[in-house]
């Protein structure tokens, strides 16, 4: 294998990023532990140190570099787990000449951007800085901070930064590359950022990646951003995380604000561990980052926004990270900045305290839209709350292990148990799929997926063979019981067979599975609306011998028929005179009535 490659990835992948996107990760130490994806863990036992740059657990023994965590959460194999690293870390497996290029392009981007955030912050303090400095200061920030955040002016001019460059030697087509000089039809360049306030956007570890500007005149953008480039991705970045990020860490808790005057006057009036969006919502991408920092986010929202799509979004983050999530509606000011400016630390410290947790927050918006109280009003609000938790789910936005967390938060929650949420989810999940396929498809199929899968079977087989996956499905334990019947009924059909792979794999990988970890593996309608039909029939029966025998001894006994039948059609076509499918057929029809009591063996066989 290419080891100078693997190499290479290996230095550029951040390990804890990688894990941390996965599992939910907080530091002890140097390391960073969270509950293994590997097993079912209730302690975490996952260890991932961003020093050696390996991950290991102490309760079921994973452990390597973070190719060999790909491989395993992925199911791939090394040269796969390898690639995908490969194409995460932007690196190509071809020559080295091209990543050098790369890496000098890089260097140029990062040394101009550098270089204009130099030149935009000597503006401000030039005597051309007068009447923006003056802005800055009313709007109500302090010398200091305008220092700290580095703050600049683009000069009312088209050409402020291009000339610059030119006397300094920097070239035009770098200042293009970084976004910063733009190129119209008729190949004149000029400035990008004129006449505006200039915040510079920095990574975490505090290079400059991209510029936001504040109009200082009447252009109707207020603000313009950077475009994107290698470096920045709007998407990804929070402003201000460079100089949040211990504060941030120490007191594990983040707020999230949407302009960047909102972070840079709260950090001023001591809210340390502030971060802005670019005026966006807050991206799967940010919550992760964020998740990995703190253990609650306050989402901040100005006034006119908060509402319905905002407190979504909040809950969604807050199922797919397990940070507690708190809900910031603006009361009596227009945003953060103003709140602070206005009201001071104490005013917007009384907003905060206001915050409500965004998952109860949707979880009592759903009640009072269902009637509170009622029984069936409570019922509707239930289905309402694990519809919006299956349509994340559908999105492929949690995987297996998530999924189990999120259902095990959303039973404690709506003091539903936690079976119950799975059957739920098992069903809407089937639901939104097939809704998915439907409208894809254009037969119009009355059936369900799954009952298309056991058309043409006798009722009573389908009802023997939901019964004792129900057993299974519900009870583990019920595998000791397990013989061939069972994957002979399962090759039946297709639906069928699928759940009886996946159910010996789970059993396989997890041993003692909850309901959970199989649902969480369901791909399909089909699979999902056959798991909740075996719930629906196995759920509370108990998991001993004689049930589950007596469940299995009644599939026997179906197949046994459908074979007998299988045969009298056969022996039909063939005239009647085919004398080994009639000895079989006399075969099968005792068999049958050993398993059954003869009687009912007689009677199941007789009629066609
Ligand atoms: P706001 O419109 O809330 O800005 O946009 P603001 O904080 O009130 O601006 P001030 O207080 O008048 O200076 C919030 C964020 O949305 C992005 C910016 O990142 C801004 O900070 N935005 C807004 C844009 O990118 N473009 C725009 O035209 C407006
Ligand atoms: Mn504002």
């Amino acid at each position: 294998m290419d080891n100078s490659l693997k190499d290479k990835v290996l230095d550029a992948i951040d390990i804890v990023e990688l894990i941390g996107e996965r599992v939910t990760l907080t530091r002890k130490g140097k390391d960073f532990v969270g509950l293994c994806p590997f097993h079912p863990d209730h302690r975490p036992s996952l260890s991932v140190s961003a020093t050696k740059r390996i991950f290991k657990c102490w309760s079921c023994g994973a452990g390597g570099d973070a190719i060999r965590f790909v491989e395993k959460i992925e199911r791939v194999d090394f040269p796969t787990a390898l690639r995908m690293l490969a194409a995460r870390a932007g690196i190509h497996s071809e020559p080295t000449g091209d990543d050098a290029r790369a890496r000098q392009q890089r260097d140029e981007l990062l040394a101009t951007l550098a270089w204009a955030r130099e030149h935009f912050r000597r503006n401000l303090a030039s005597p051309s800085g007068a009447k923006a400095r003056e802005y800055a200061l009313g709007r109500g920030l302090t010398p200091e901070t305008i220092e700290r955040y580095c703050l600049g002016l683009a000069l009312d001019a088209w050409d402020g930064l291009l000339s610059a460059a030119r006397q300094k030697g920097v070239r035009a087509e770098s200042l293009v590359n970084a976004g910063l000089v733009v190129t119209n039809d008729s190949g004149r360049t000029y400035d990008r950022f004129r006449n505006r306030l200039i915040f510079p956007i920095f990574d975490p570890s505090g290079r400059t990646i991209a510029f936001g500007g504040r109009a200082l005149g009447d252009d109707p953008a207020k603000y313009l951003n950077s475009p994107e480039t290698a470096l920045f991705s709007k998407s990804r970045v929070l402003y201000g995380l460079n100089l949040a990020r211990d504060a941030i860490q120490t007191q594990r808790s983040v707020v999230v604000v949407e302009g960047y005057m909102d972070a840079v006057l709260l950090a001023q009036f001591g809210f340390q561990s502030v971060v802005a969006t670019l005026g966006t919502a807050l991206t799967d991408a940010h919550a992760n980052t964020l998740a990995r920092l703190a253990d609650i986010i306050f989402l901040c929202f100005d006034s006119d926004e908060a509402g319905l799509r905002a407190a979504d979004r909040a809950a969604e983050v807050a199922l797919l990270t397990r940070t507690q999530v708190r809900v910031v509606a603006l009361e009596g000011c227009k945003d953060p900045a103003d709140c602070v400016v206005a009201g001071g630390r104490e005013a917007f410290e009384r907003q905060l305290n206001r915050a409500v947790d965004a998952l109860e927050f949707k979880w009592s918006k759903a009640l009072t839209a269902f009637g509170q109280g009622d029984q069936r009003g409570r019922r509707a609000a239930i289905e309402e709350f694990v519809r919006f938790v299956a349509g994340i789910v559908v999105a492929g936005r949690a995987d297996p292990l998530q999924q189990n967390l999120l259902v095990g938060r959303l039973g404690d929650l709506l003091g539903v148990p936690a079976e119950e949420i799975f059957d739920l989810l098992a069903k809407e999940k089937g639901l939104l799929r097939r809704r998915a396929a439907s409208a894809t498809a254009t037969s119009s199929a009355v059936v369900s997926d799954y009952e298309a899968t056991i058309r043409g079977l006798p009722a009573g087989l389908a009802t023997a063979m939901e019964a004792v996956f129900g057993l299974l499905v519900c009870g583990p334990g019920n595998w000791r019981w397990v013989d061939e019947t069972v994957a002979r009924g399962a090759e039946r059909s297709e639906t069928w067979q699928r759940l009886y792979r996946l159910l010996l794999e789970v059993h396989a990988d997890v041993g003692e599975y909850s309901l959970g970890d199989i649902v969480a593996r369901c791909e399909d309608g089909a699979l999902c609306e056959l798991v909740s039909r075996a719930r629906a029939r196995g759920a509370g029966l108990p998991s001993d011998g004689d049930t589950f025998r007596a469940a299995r001894d009644r599939l026997a006994s179906e197949l046994d028929v459908l074979r007998v039948s299988d045969l009298r059609d056969d022996l039909r076509r063939s005239g009647g005179e085919d004398e080994a499918a009639f000895r079989a057929l006399q075969a099968s029809a005792r068999a049958a009535a050993g398993s059954l009591s003869a009687e009912r063996a007689m009677a199941r066989i007789t009629p066609v």
